[in-house]
């Protein structure tokens, strides 16, 4: 959500910056643009639409400058028109400032400037707040101005700031939205996300909370909130930029669900000894701290509070604790019974999801103990968690999760086992079971994928429908909604995910002749309810597309087509069962056109509430 690259340094500040801005496209936005210092004054463009829109505009100008910052938007205060589009700058045009998130006290801000200093706004944005406070506060030292700003601002933001004034730095500052900064020779980067780097640096620093970094060509400086200056690890990162591409597929989605048995291998390997058993290393949960828990609750937003569904069921039938799940938005709001005997499970792709970082917080306050599983290494939910169990997917770029929600799923069934067996729940020969089954998933997994074309099919026949049902129960109830969220995320089709046997209770009312309705059959103690299920629907006029383990071949009776996976245990039937749905998801938007990567109003990593 909305993305930040800066620059300052020997080379051309505007191509480093619209490249790095491609890279963050994945994070979603609706407008884009630059500014760069040139001839003693700042040169500023913006666009509507994709960032090429301000490539064409711009490729014909002279803005050579080693000094610049740019930003992809997606609009909260105000349309995603060209005038709300960043940068901003204040009432004369010496500074321009980038942001990300928001400032809650913006409408007060600008008022007071307004009253104050009258000040005429040009957008309807809280960035140009930002800008002109800036503005009003200089006085010959920018990044005392830029403190005294801060100083006045409430809320959640990550800010790239230059002055035409002070051409030789770059000031950033973030507060909960993340911002990393690129050390190169002679030259220094801001950017939202390490993909925007890559292809110049590999070793960054991470800014933290409240902490303000000056660049300028040749050194970077980071302040504390009091102004002390504050030394940083560097990080160095060891995966390349070809994890961020494309590698001959037509869109990251496809890639990334072709990387999947790949990651739940890396993600066992990282927590499995070569006997098989779990290894939590770095995480301290004992035997005492697990009798101690009275309840779990798993908090998520999106895919990973689907991932969260199929973790209760784990935890509950593996290590006998009630485990409630919730969507952060909502946790935080409804005062809920957490105390020192509660286990707070945070699951975040990019671990910067304001709710779930919100919720975590919430949870921490009221004496909760906190895990999270997060994918991004050094992110803020990491950060904040006493225990951290990383998923190892490597960097998601499709906006629609897949690899990441897999790899989510393997996670809760060993923290599940761990528990289990920590418990005394279950036994080592179960247990050992349970670890068998998870080793055979990328081979199996690999089995679904060798399907993609029978499933490239039933998209051809599907993709004009504009209502879909997913239904399922147990562990599939969990899948059918992270089907339907894959699918009307990515080809906008109205989708619709219930628990199978709640059918009756009111929504069958909407089958009639043709509705598609995908069921989910994979669980062999329910199956025969789930052929029940289907009946109902097909009564009704549906189109059944059934999903079954192979073997089950009495759906068929049932269904106008069925994608088979490969036999394995109920418990984690999930980690194969969503694949031909991300499959089917993917060919219908293929069909219908759709910008698969990108789809319309959605974001990657959503940093406001
Ligand atoms: C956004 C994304 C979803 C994601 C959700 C949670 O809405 O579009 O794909 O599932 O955020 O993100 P997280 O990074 O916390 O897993």
């Amino acid at each position: 959500m909305c993305g930040i690259v800066g620059y300052i340094g020997d080379g051309n500040a505007k191509d480093i910056i619209i490249d790095g801005l491609k890279k963050l496209e994945y994070r979603g936005y609706d407008s884009a643009g630059i500014a760069v210092y040139k001839d003693g004054k700042l040169e500023i463009r913006k666009r509507r639409g994709r960032i090429v829109n301000l490539e064409e505009a711009i490729s014909n100008e002279d803005l050579q400058s080693g000094l610049g910052i740019g930003h992809t938007r997606w609009a909260t205060h105000g349309a995603p028109s060209e005038l709300n589009s960043h940068p901003h700058s204040n009432a004369d045009n010496t500074v321009a400032v980038v942001h990300n998130g928001i400032i809650e006290n913006f409408a007060e801000l600008r008022e007071w400037l307004s009253k104050e200093y009258g000040i005429v706004f040009r957008s309807e944005t809280d960035t140009e707040v930002i800008a002109q406070l800036i503005g009003i506060y200089y006085d010959g030292d920018l990044l005392d101005a830029v403190y005294r700003a801060v100083d006045k601002m409430r809320g959640a933001y990550a800010i790239g700031v230059i002055c035409s004034k002070e051409p030789d730095k770059l000031i950033a500052v973030r507060k909960e939205s993340p911002l990393v900064i690129g050390l190169g020779t002679d030259c220094n980067f801001i950017a939202s996300d390490i993909p925007a780097l890559l292809k110049y640096v590999r070793e960054l620093y991470l800014l933290e909370n409240n902490e303000t970094a000056v660049l300028t060509r040749n050194a970077v400086v980071i302040y504390d909130a009091e102004r002390k200056s504050v030394k940083r690890d560097v990080l160095h990162v060891t995966w390349d930029a070809a994890a961020a591409e494309k590698e001959g597929y037509d869109h990251f989605m496809m890639k990334e669900i072709h990387e999947q048995p790949k990651g739940i291998s890396e993600t066992l390997n990282r927590r499995l000894t070569p006997e098989g058993e779990i290894v939590l290393d770095g995480i301290s949960l004992t035997k005492e701290n697990l009798e101690n828990f009275n309840k779990i609750y798993i908090v998520a937003c999106g895919t990973a509070y689907h991932a969260g569904l199929v973790g209760k069921f784990a935890i509950e039938k593996l290590a006998r604790i009630p485990v409630e799940v919730d969507v952060a938005s909502e946790f935080r709001y409804r005062d809920p019974f957490v105390d020192d005997k509660t286990l707070f499970i945070a699951i975040s792709q990019s671990g910067e999801t304001l709710d779930t970082l919100a919720a975590l917080r919430e949870a921490k306050k009221k004496g909760a103990r906190i895990l999270s599983v997060v994918n991004v290494v050094g992110s803020s939910v990491a950060r904040e968690s006493d225990d951290v169990f990383y998923t190892w997917a490597g960097p998601e770029i499709a906006v629609a999760s897949t690899k990441a929600y897999t790899t989510q799923l393997v996670c809760m069934y060993l923290i599940a086992l761990y528990m289990g067996r920590l418990k005394g729940t279950l036994s080592k020969a179960e247990c050992d079971k349970y670890i068998g089954e998870l080793k055979s998933i990328p081979e199996k997994l690999e089995r679904i994928l060798e399907k993609e074309a029978d499933i490239e099919e039933i998209a051809k026949q599907l993709y004009k429908t504009e209502q879909v049902f997913f239904i399922g129960r147990g562990p599939d109830s969990g899948v059918s909604y992270e089907g339907s969220l894959k699918l009307k995320e990515i080809s906008y089709i109205n989708s619709f995910a219930i628990a199978a046997g709640e059918l009756k209770h009111g929504t069958i009312a909407l089958i009639e002749q043709g509705t598609l309705v995908v069921a989910l059959a994979t669980q062999d103690r329910l199956f025969e309810k789930m052929l029940s299920n289907i009946q109902e629907v097909k009564a009704r006029g549906a189109y059944v597309m059934g999903i079954a383990k192979e073997g089950n071949t009495d759906i068929e009776k049932q269904s106008d087509c069925v994608i088979y996976i490969p036999d394995c245990m109920d418990e984690v039937s999930p980690l194969l069962a969503v694949v031909p749905l991300q499959l089917l998801a993917y060919y219908i938007a293929k069909l219908r056109g759709c910008d698969i990567d990108k789809p319309k109003n959605l974001a990657k990593s959503v940093t406001v509430e």
